[in-house]
Parts: C-alpha cells; sequence; structure tokens
C-alpha cells in the first residue's frame, strides 16, 4: 500500500488538494482533523473538563470512532453516530485544537489512522502524518500559506455560507490555532525533514494539485 501524507496548518487547503489528489489517483482521503473533531464535539456535548485527567481519560475510554466512506466522502461515526454534519463549526475546530494536545486523545486515534493506511492506498491529511503517525509514507507534503491569505479564504466561505464572518478575527483566531498546534509537547505540526514545502499563497487549487501529482509520480 502506499501513503501520501499532508500536513500543515489551519486552512492551508489541505482537504480540498487532497480530496483531488485522492481522485486523481484512485487512492482513499482520509481527513484526520474530523477523528479529533468528533472526539472534541464528544467531549464538548459531555461537558469534560479536559484539563481534569481522570475525567479526560474516562471519557476516551468511552469514546468509539470508526470511519465509512458514503459516495467518496468520508463520514465519521461517533459510538454508532454518524457526526459528520456537526464538525465543522469553529466552537469544534478550537476544541479539538486544544483537546487533540492531550495524550489520551491522541492515544485513540493512532491505530484507526494507521491502520487505514495498512489496508488502503491513502492521502492523508492533518498535522503529524508524516512525522509521527506515518513516517514512512512515500510522498511527504508540507502544505502552509499566510495567516493572512488562510484567513480571506475562510472568510470567502463563512460569506458565501451566509454566515456573518470578521477577518481580523478570523485571522487571530488562526495565528492562536497554529501557536498551540506547533508547540504542544506531543506530535506537534511541523515540517517533517523528507517532506516537500509548498507555500500556496499565490498559487492556484489546480496548480498546487498538479505540483503534488508531479512529486507522486517522480517518487512512486
Ligand atoms: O484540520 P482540522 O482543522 O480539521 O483539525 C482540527 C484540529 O485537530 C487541529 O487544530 C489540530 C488537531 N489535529 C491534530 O492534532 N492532528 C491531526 N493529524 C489532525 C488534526
Amino acid at each position: 500500500m502506499a501513503s501520501i501524507a499532508i500536513d500543515g496548518p489551519a486552512g492551508a487547503g489541505k482537504s480540498t488538494i487532497a480530496k483531488m489528489v485522492a481522485k486523481k489517483l484512485n487512492y482513499i482521503y482520509v481527513d484526520t482533523g474530523a477523528m479529533y473533531r468528533a472526539i472534541a464535539y464528544y467531549l464538548l456535548n459531555h461537558n469534560i473538563n479536559i484539563e481534569n485527567d481522570t475525567a479526560l481519560k474516562a471519557a476516551c475510554d468511552q469514546i468509539h470512532i470508526q470511519i465509512c466512506y458514503e459516495n467518496d466522502a468520508q463520514q465519521v461515526i461517533l459510538n454508532q453516530e454518524n457526526v459528520t454534519p456537526f464538525l465543522r463549526t469553529e466552537e469544534t475546530g478550537n476544541m479539538a485544537s486544544k483537546s487533540s494536545a492531550k495524550a489520551p486523545v491522541r492515544a485513540a486515534l493512532l491505530d484507526l489512522q494507521r491502520n487505514m493506511a495498512k489496508n488502503y492506498n491513502v492521502v492523508m491529511d492533518g498535522r503529524d502524518i508524516g512525522t509521527n503517525v506515518l513516517p514512512n509514507a512515500e510522498v511527504k507534503i508540507y502544505l502552509t500559506a499566510s495567516s493572512n491569505e488562510r484567513a480571506k479564504r475562510r472568510y470567502k466561505e463563512l460569506i458565501e455560507k451566509g454566515e456573518q464572518a470578521d477577518l481580523n478575527k478570523i485571522e487571530a483566531d488562526i495565528i492562536e490555532r497554529d501557536t498551540r498546534d506547533m508547540n504542544r509537547e506531543i506530535a506537534p505540526l511541523k515540517q517533517a525533514e523528507d517532506a516537500i514545502f509548498i507555500d500556496s499563497s499565490d498559487m492556484s487549487i489546480d496548480e498546487v494539485v498538479n505540483t503534488i501529482l508531479s512529486v507522486v509520480k517522480d517518487n512512486l
């Protein structure tokens, strides 16, 4: 089985790009952020204080995450319930960033992610795929963009959905999330030594996809 790892900060376009690369190669797209979001959703719904180690460990013991696909789209099943529609809120994203720094949360997902790569050809995106989850991935990409550009993309997305948005607040949140994801003790976001760096600030989606496909062609 072959694995393509795509890591990078929030809003760099990882999921859009990873989905397109997976489709082109006929690989499975694995969104690991959605798994962390599903745990965050559980923790929020059950009012778990993530700073209380005993409570967090007990909660993680109750969490069972499964992944399945409907029309090529990843679905996250949390304790038998498909929670995919509830995962993309700012609240869940922020909680996912905080709770994913905790050891029991990371331990709850590592085997699931590794098993998927053992059983399928995958394009897997996240923060620690190339450095920690799949250190032997055939292709590793570190995809980023300036915080200003990432905030503008998120702003546009929210406005198009008819939601209210404040560009400065979005950028401040993005910077806060990056700082947390990059500075945590366990599996922080960082570029793997053997990852290809792509800054998508001034690139179109197709340009990024084609760059990755040419790296894949050279390495697989
Ligand atoms: O990519 P995303 O915004 O859906 O991820 C939500 C949070 O989950 C992110 O802020 C950090 C965490 N995460 C992680 O720690 N490791 C991963 N492989 C993927 C996500």
